[in-house]
């Protein structure tokens, strides 16, 4: 009872439908997963989890608002849609029943490890079930595509070890069902400061949004933190927040100028309101075409909705062989 894929590779990827996405977001996960269906050959799944988003949402309008605007960034950031499946986790209700495969013969102690869990009870959050059983429903959805690898952020990988342990645990009751998958970093240097300088983050207030142009970018470009060295001073470029958001704007010969021009301060060299008119710059540039693409698709929803109609179809089938799969190994069918 062989996966079905064990010789072709997949990539499967879940993103929170948090709506809008900031730099922190693209840089650290979005970027890598528009990149690699143009490059690796192979199958690529990307989904928008909204079954695991219901563990917070308590606003019906505001969730559908934000699947869909986060199925609109994916988009107009250059999903390619030719290469890659983009659907709504909950358009493939197979995985819940995997969930319960998995919460059926996983260990307890699997899910009281979980950092991601204590953190958020840590936080003050008032846990429901469904955030403790948040990894294995993610587990379910990397297990129901016979995933090969998942890239995701760091704070992630805990998640996927757990899904192999999952996975460990049904086969080794039941048979070789479930094919074990790898977490997949980004190698690239993904940290995105915030507009304070701590993380990006949308709970902490200090994010640069993608689409942002204008005066609202203008504005929040404003507010990243300098202080009040003058621009002759030479300055280690370590500690200058902007060179960190030039860093991650530029390229490399052009960012290079810059900072070396920081560094060794003197006549001429480039102060804070210089660095900050640069980087607006490069973020009006750079997003462009993706704003563009974003009004587009804002304004033909249909063209939304049939895309991740088809890729419902796609994913779907990959998921009931699955299931359909280990139903039988464990004895529902
Ligand atoms: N937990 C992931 C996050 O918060 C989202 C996610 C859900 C996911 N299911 C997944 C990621 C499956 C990878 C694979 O970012």
């Amino acid at each position: 009872m062989k996966p079905e894929n064990s010789s072709a590779k997949t990539y499967l990827s879940g993103v929170q439908p948090s709506g809008l996405q900031h730099l922190g977001n693209y840089f650290g996960a979005i970027r890598q997963h528009i990149q690699l269906p143009l490059t690796e050959p192979a199958e690529h799944f990307y989904f928008i989890a909204d079954y695991h988003a219901l563990t917070s949402s308590r606003d019906p309008a505001e969730l559908r608002d934000r699947v869909r605007e986060t199925a609109i960034t994916y988009l107009a950031l250059g999903l390619d849609v030719e290469h890659a499946t983009l659907f709504r986790q909950s358009d493939v209700p197979e995985v819940t029943e995997i969930t319960w495969l998995l919460a059926s013969t996983g260990g307890l102690g699997l899910l009281e490890r979980a950092v991601s869990f204590k953190e958020k009870v840590e936080r003050g959050i008032k846990p429901n079930i469904g955030l403790f059983l948040y990894p294995v429903l993610m587990a379910a959805d990397i297990l129901a595509y016979d995933s090969s690898f998942v890239p995701v952020g760091a704070d992630q990988v805990q998640h996927i070890e757990i899904a192999q342990d999952l996975a460990a645990s049904f086969n080794a009751i039941y048979g070789d069902v479930f094919k074990k998958p790898q977490a997949l970093l980004s190698k690239e240097n993904s940290k995105v400061p915030g507009l304070d300088g701590q993380k990006m983050s949308k709970s902490y207030g200090n994010s640069l949004w993608i689409f942002e142009s204008g005066k609202p970018l203008a504005k929040a470009i404003g507010r990243i933190a300098t202080d009040s060295r003058a621009p002759e001073e030479a300055k280690d470029p370590a500690g200058v927040l902007l060179i960190d958001f030039l860093r991650l704007l530029l390229e490399p010969a052009e960012f290079a100028d810059w900072s070396e021009r920081v560094r060794r301060g003197g006549v001429g060299a480039p102060g804070y309101g210089h660095l900050k008119q640069r980087l607006i710059q490069a973020i009006e540039e750079r997003f462009a075409p993706a704003r563009a693409r974003r009004e587009a698709l804002l304004a033909d929803p249909a063209e939304v909705d049939r895309i991740l109609e088809r890729g419902a179809r796609k994913a779907r089938a990959r998921a009931v062989a699955t299931r359909d799969r280990a139903f039988r190994a464990c004895g529902l069918r």
